[in-house]
């Protein structure tokens, strides 16, 4: 079989050529990075739950009909998505105080927020990846009004939807980032949910004990960042077949 094409290696993910136009395979990969990969590690296991548990979010909104770019899964590994074009904004929606926002605005981390906030960050790594306005995403052309427009109300219908399973598992949604790509259909263009959602980018506390389940394990050597994606994975009913040694198993 003739080796396919790799079309970007990230931190976390790779990309190929996928078997049909228009379509790429996404590759979890193991490695962990945190601050803007100054902190790296390979935790086994990671890229199988990430894949697993960015499979069950994002058909979770197809069923309620929020557009994103999966297509299906592959292996234990892989997933077919559409490729899109990425807008160069991490979208992040915060529906308590945690992380940057605490530093910035000295807001305690888990106090809960008048409302969602929804903040853009300009992707890139070289940078930080910094906060930006929407008046800097006008500027700079990154989206137009109508795609600023339809990119918050997909971060806020994203929110509702994820707030609402986790909850449902005794699990809070701090909050989240998501990306967002247009894919082309004839002489339209669509915007869709893209890249990932897994406990990658998504803050996630036990509702009674407050405990992290999220990268902020990693991040702040909490303890076994499998046990807590395990956990998550656990309580939503996804856990890879391999896992024998938890309770719930489903293929
Ligand atoms: N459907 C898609 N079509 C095209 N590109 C995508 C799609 N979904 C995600 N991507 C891109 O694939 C890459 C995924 O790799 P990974 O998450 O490892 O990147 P990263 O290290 O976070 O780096 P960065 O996001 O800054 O490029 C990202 O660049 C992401 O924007
Ligand atoms: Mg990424």
């Amino acid at each position: 079989m003739a080796r396919r094409k790799k079309i970007y290696e990230g931190k976390a993910k790779i990309l190929y050529e996928g078997p049909e136009p228009g379509t790429i395979v996404q590759y979890f990969k193991d490695d962990a990075t945190a601050f803007n990969a100054e902190k790296k590690d390979v935790i086994d296991g990671k890229g199988v739950l990430n894949n697993r548990l960015s499979e069950f979010f994002m058909t979770g909104l197809t069923q309620i009909g929020i557009p994103n770019h999966f297509i299906r899964r592959l292996n234990m590994r892989e997933q077919l998505v559409r490729n899109c074009e990425i807008i160069p904004l991490e979208v992040i929606v915060r529906n308590y105080a945690a992380g940057s926002m605490s530093k910035r605005l000295g807001i305690a981390e888990g106090t809960q927020l008048p409302r969602p906030i929804v903040e853009y960050c300009f992707k890139d790594d070289a940078l930080g990846d910094p906060l930006v306005t929407e008046e800097h995403i006008a500027a700079f052309g990154w989206a137009s009004q109508q795609d600023m427009d339809d990119i918050l109300s997909l971060a806020l219908r994203v929110n509702d939807f994820l707030s609402g399973v986790m909850l449902a598992v005794g699990i809070r949604l701090v909050d989240f980032k998501i990306e967002i790509g247009r894919v082309f259909e004839g002489d339209y263009q669509r915007l869709v949910v893209a890249d990932e959602i897994s406990p990658d980018s998504c803050r996630l506390w036990d509702i009674k004990t407050g405990q992290k389940l999220d990268k902020d394990v990693f991040r702040r050597d909490l303890g076994s960042l499998t046990d807590a994606y395990s956990e998550v994975a656990r309580r939503l009913g996804v856990l890879p077949a391999s896992n024998v040694t938890k309770p719930t198993l489903i293929n």
